[in-house]
């Protein structure tokens, strides 16, 4: 995402075109204040637990495992993203900077056992079982357009159930204003992690923004489960929002009163905001974001205007009434 020439909406972004070497110096002695971090909170981790009002006996789902996703009414007319296309050119830089290096490199990732952890302000911190959590609430499939900061998108279907039954079931303090996101940090699993970035990966989102029915805790798309190179085994997905803010393999959701530290805010400020929803008028500012390149079975891509809030302004518009779009963006 950080590129070093500038770019215009449809030229396709290499790996050459990623500049880890300034960050690399700027970031270094963070990147090892956060990895010590990281690792004292690993070591902490509390004992899983089973709780009987996340589980629904009726429903078992194992890693690999075909996801029993309903239609919703979640949907678009518009082309879906061939399954090759959406989990052949990815990012999740743990596993290499290259959009083709996640698919290729994130079979290391074991996503099972896997516990994540509910921390900060809420009634009870606890950690669960990923399994658990999955038989929560029934999975439903919605087909979502999904776009980049970079100006590509896709139209995935994503199998989840909404964000907003996981918080109710976290149950925050009426304190906790945001929700940090956390993935996972292994260097053993991660062998590849580029140097030069504040990792673990963290995003987060207004509690307001979190609650919203849109937002989707995500287990799967094309009615799988997650490939590890998107985001396995549990992730979230903002459709209003360009694309970084959906945290991938998740291990901590942690509710605060604070604006929480998000990466690509903390690597570049000016260029990827805290809120970061889709706006073609809000140019990034070495490209511009009224376009987007549109993947989808065709060899040759075009590109399409970009919607305001990717098309969900009816939705979500409300969540930012009063603000400046421009400043908060
Ligand atoms: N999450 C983690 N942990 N690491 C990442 O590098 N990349 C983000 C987001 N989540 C990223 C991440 C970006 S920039 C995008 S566009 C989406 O994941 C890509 O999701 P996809 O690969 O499923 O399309």
């Amino acid at each position: 995402m950080l590129v070093r020439k500038s770019a215009s909406f449809d030229s396709t972004l290499r790996s050459s075109d990623i500049t880890p070497k300034d960050a690399a110096e700027k970031y270094q002695q963070d990147r090892r204040r956060f990895l010590t971090r990281a690792a004292a909170l690993g070591a902490g981790a509390l004992t899983a637990t089973h709780l009987p009002s996340l589980l629904n006996p009726s429903q078992t789902v194992h890693a690999a495992d075909k996801l029993q996703a309903a239609p919703s009414k979640y949907t678009t007319t518009e082309n879906q993203t061939p399954f090759n296309k959406a989990t052949s050119y990815n990012n999740f830089y743990e596993f290499g900077t290259d959009k083709s290096d996640p698919a290729k490199h994130a079979q290391t990732l074991h996503t099972r056992p896997w516990t994540v952890q509910v921390t900060g302000m809420v009634k009870k911190p606890q950690t669960l079982d990923i399994e658990n959590i999955m038989k929560y609430r029934p999975i439903e499939s919605r087909l979502y357009r999904h776009r980049c900061v970079e100006a590509w998108s896709m139209v995935i279907p994503w199998d989840g159930y909404s964000l907003s039954d996981f918080i109710n079931f976290c149950e925050p303090l009426p304190s906790a204003k945001y929700v940090q996101f956390t993935t996972l940090l292994d260097r053993k699993q991660m062998p590849d992690l580029p140097g030069g970035y504040d990792w673990p990966y963290t995003e987060g989102l207004r509690l307001d923004e979190a609650m919203n029915p849109l937002a989707l805790l995500t287990f799967g798309c094309y009615g799988e489960t997650l490939p590890n190179q998107n985001g396995a085994p549990i992730r979230v997905v903002m459709p209003w929002k360009y694309g970084f803010k959906n945290c991938k393999s998740i291990v901590k959701f942690h509710f605060t009163d604070k604006q929480p530290k998000t990466t690509w805010n903390q690597i570049n400020s000016q260029e990827y905001g805290f809120y970061s929803n889709v706006n073609p008028s809000v140019n990034h500012p070495r490209w511009t974001q009224a376009r987007e390149r549109r993947i989808d079975s065709s060899a040759f891509p075009k590109t399409i205007p970009t919607l305001p809030f990717n098309g969900y302004a009816d939705q979500v518009a409300n969540l930012y009434n009063g603000m400046d779009l421009k400043k908060f963006y």
